[in-house]
């Protein structure tokens, strides 16, 4: 069995990613830990229990970060949606959040299964930040850490533009995790552009006749319109659900690199970036195994099987 705790900032793509995890057999989500991000937090906090009653899980969901670090930064309302849920009027979530801070409870959930978590990190870093800050022996306590952030080489998806959104949203936070954190996946942007699902693929399992497809047929409308207007009119695109993919099925990893990154703070056209040494000229701590490529065929399974 293999137990998540989930960090997101649902969002479109998180809420896929989240449907990924809650439909793959062998996997249990123990918590999601929320933070602001692609909207404010009393969105994706709703969004998030939202979800959790769409699937009927009994998965605690916790509130954290409202803001980054150090630095406001801008949301990403304009691809998600004001609500980051495709804005389509979803009822009040029947469920309430847990009163404990989402940083205080990867801590402790660490401290209580130890050895036994996942963490997916689906969003901005601000609350695992927090939580090495409280707890510096966290990594010591958790065997497998995924992140979905960063442009390994510079092509980003923000107004910094060698810089990701997630990273460049908190890059102190990111900082905090890249410099503390012995060993990590990371699954970055340009590796979402290299795995492009067939809009025409995805039009047909949104089709299904279940609840799932249709929530998710209904809060992706206007991200899936504006990606085709913006970026690619026949390739769908999923940052989060690639993250997932690989924390679901690490097999169909076909390619990884494993290299230092270190996270740019001050650059004025580069803030946020994820540096890497690529030719290993630097002496930094290698820490971080770079998915470059995942079989597209099983990827698109696991989302197939999450809109069944
Ligand atoms: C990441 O930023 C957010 O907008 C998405 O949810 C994803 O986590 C992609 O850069
Ligand atoms: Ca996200």
């Amino acid at each position: 069995m293999q137990r998540l705790l989930i960090d997101t900032d649902p969002g479109v793509d998180d809420a896929l990613a989240l449907l990924m995890a809650y439909a793959h057999p062998g996997t249990k989500v123990e918590a999601l830990t929320i933070t602001a991000g692609n909207v404010g937090i009393e969105h994706t906090l709703r969004n998030a229990l939202n979800l959790v009653d769409l699937v009927g899980a009994d998965t605690p969901v916790y509130a954290g970060a409202r803001d980054p670090l150090v630095r406001p930064a801008e949301d990403a309302a304009f691809v998600h949606g004001n609500d980051g849920f495709g804005d389509v009027g979803l009822p009040a979530p029947r469920r309430v959040a847990e009163t404990e801070h989402a940083a205080a409870a990867m801590v402790r959930l660490a401290k209580q299964h130890p050895g036994a978590l996942t963490f997916v990190m689906l969003g901005p870093l601000t609350n695992l930040a927090l939580a090495l800050m409280l707890d510096p022996d966290l990594p010591k306590r958790v065997p497998r850490l995924v992140i979905m952030g960063g442009a390994v080489n510079g092509r980003g998806n923000v107004s910094r533009v060698t810089s990701e959104f997630n990273i460049h949203f908190d890059p102190e936070a990111a900082a905090v995790v890249f410099n503390a954190w012995p060993q990590f996946e990371l699954v970055d942007w340009e590796a979402t552009l290299a795995h492009g699902i067939l809009f025409a693929d995805l039009a047909g399992w949104l089709a299904a006749d279940n609840p799932r497809a249709r929530f998710y047929d209904a809060i992706s409308r206007k991200t899936r319109a504006w990606m085709q207007r913006t970026r690619d009119i026949t390739h769908w695109h999923a940052a989060d659900g690639l993250a997932m993919a690989a924390v679901l099925d690490p097999a169909a990893a076909v390619h990884w690199e494993t290299r230092a990154v270190k996270i740019e703070l001050d650059g004025a056209l580069t803030r946020g970036m994820t540096v890497v040494d690529w030719a290993g000229r630097m002496d930094w701590r290698v820490q971080s195994r770079i998915l470059m490529r995942y079989q597209l065929d099983r990827f698109a399974e696991l989302i197939r099987a999450a809109l069944s």
